[in-house]
């Protein structure tokens, strides 16, 4: 019997594989000796995979000097190398973003704001800070996200009065359910460079997964199996906290639902208002609110935002960079990826530094107990840690305040670079916190 393993995702990898041996040296000599966990084999979780050689995406441990690199001038600015066309579909859908649509365009009947910008924004595409609320409750085991109650997510403003045919009646906002025993805060996300994330090719992230299953099993990541509403085929979701939307065109559909009551071809129902389906007889704007028009431009917003500028490169930010890579931080916060085929030029074929695999982790007690797509209560997906320094909190329910204090709420598989982070020395520690300042 062989003595080591091997593995061969079925396309085409082979730009990784000259590295992987660098690569595998690299991150094994930095986080040793530690105990695997105890995780079910990738086939287990829908991804196929046959015998081979290990596909090693050794570009994503290059955190200081990747090629071709996609980059932006300010926070908030477009993709660097747009030509006009792209311009005028990125002038075109921040408008769309940023507009206030009124119950006459369908808002509501309940909803959370009346336009994207509402909470993402400081720039355009950013983050204010602004929380919003899952709930659900545990049956025998299982995750009932009390659908017919109005979750998992509470929409927490409505429109009020309305005059219908039934009379008048007055919509009101969601409330957490008296017999919900999960509550949790999800902070708004920035949008900064994710056109960059839906154009990684699935067979990178699932050639992730197995790598990280391989090199540092104890801190392996899981790929959330979604399904991709337009194909109707299976996807490895990257977008929201859970890794829960596998394209920006789709969450820009679910967020025009699900944030601001608007339907389009690929939501066309509705949220019940606290569940309640015969409310809707009142919803003065029933039918198809948006014909796709708005989604495609929301979405051509976000795929051509660019990525956060980062900041420039001191002796501490390369030694806190080290640090990052020595504790096992990169095992998630995979510093780079890179992209497949796209139609705009300045993302295809583009390395970027999310600082994250966008797979699902076993945060222990810091999972939030919402279950969505395979994600389960504990898992989460790896925070992006590119524009750090522009955001106002951090963890989902944006408990902490600094970054050191998100560090210290890590556990399950982040416990072991906790411990590390709590027994650095004062300097390393400063250093590592310059380097996250800087991304
Ligand atoms: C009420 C505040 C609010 C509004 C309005 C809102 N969002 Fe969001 N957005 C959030 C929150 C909170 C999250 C994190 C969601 C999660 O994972 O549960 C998020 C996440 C996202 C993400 C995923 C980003 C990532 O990190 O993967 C995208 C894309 C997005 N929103 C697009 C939009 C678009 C497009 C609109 C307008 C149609 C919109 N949002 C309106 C609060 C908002
Ligand atoms: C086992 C994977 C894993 C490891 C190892 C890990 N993280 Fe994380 N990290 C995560 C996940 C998952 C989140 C999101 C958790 C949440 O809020 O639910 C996160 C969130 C963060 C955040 C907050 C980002 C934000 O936008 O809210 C920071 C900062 C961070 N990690 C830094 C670090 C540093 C520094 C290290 C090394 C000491 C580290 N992480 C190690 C998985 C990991």
């Amino acid at each position: 019997m062989h003595p080591r393993r091997r593995f061969r995702l079925i396309l085409s990898l082979s730009r990784w594989g000259a590295l992987t041996v660098l690569a595998s040296l690299v991150l094994a000599g930095c986080d040793t000796n530690r105990p695997p966990l105890n995780t079910a084999p990738l086939s287990k979780l829908g991804v196929r995979v046959i015998q081979g050689d290990t596909a090693a995406p050794a570009d994503s441990t290059n955190d200081l000097t990747p090629r071709n690199l996609a980059t932006s001038t300010l926070l908030g600015d477009p993709l660097a190398g747009l030509d006009a066309a792209d311009m005028i579909r990125f002038t075109q859908g921040q408008e769309d973003f940023e507009e206030e649509d009124g119950v006459d365009e369908g808002l509501g009947p309940i909803f959370n704001e009346s336009a994207c910008v509402t909470c993402h924004n400081a720039p355009v595409g950013g983050t204010t800070g602004r929380i919003e609320t899952r709930f659900g409750r545990m049956i025998s085991g299982h995750f009932d996200p009390m659908a017919n109650q109005g979750g998992s997510l509470m929409q927490d403003h409505a429109i009020g009065l309305v005059q219908s045919a039934d009379g008048p009646y007055t919509y009101v906002a969601e409330v957490v359910p008296a017999e919900a025993t999960i509550r949790t805060g999800r902070l708004t996300t920035p949008l900064f460079g994710l056109g960059l994330v839906d154009a990684v090719p699935d067979a990178q992230l699932l050639a992730l997964a197995q790598w990280e299953a391989r090199i540092t099993p104890w801190t392996r990541g899981v790929p959330n199996m979604v399904t991709e509403i337009k194909t109707g085929g299976v996807r490895v979701g990257r977008f929201g906290w859970k890794a829960q939307v596998p394209t920006l065109h789709q969450f820009a559909g679910d967020a025009y639902l699900n944030e601001m009551g608007i339907t389009s071809p690929e939501f066309p129902n509705e949220s019940d208002p606290q569940g309640n389906h015969d409310l809707l007889k009142y919803n003065p704007a029933p039918g198809m609110n948006d014909d796709g028009t708005d989604i495609q431009k929301a979405a051509d917003f976000m795929t051509l935002l660019g990525p956060p500028p980062r900041a420039a490169r001191t002796a501490l930010t390369d030694d806190g960079a080290r640090v990052f890579r020595q504790i096992g931080c990169a095992n998630c916060h995979v510093p780079t990826l890179t992209t497949g085929d796209s139609p705009v030029q300045a993302i295809a074929h583009r390395s970027f530094q999310p600082y994250s695999d966008f797979l699902l982790h076993d945060m222990g007690r810091l999972g939030d107990g919402i279950a969505q797509g395979q994600a389960s209560g504990r898992q989460m997906r790896t925070a992006p840690l590119w524009g750090l320094s522009a955001r106002p909190a951090y963890l989902h329910d944006g408990r902490a305040k600094t970054p050191q204090e998100a560090i210290l709420q890590h556990a399950g598989q982040g416990a072991i670079a906790r411990d590390r982070y709590q027994n650095l020395d004062w300097r390393s520690r400063m250093s590592l916190i310059a380097f996250l300042r800087s991304l």
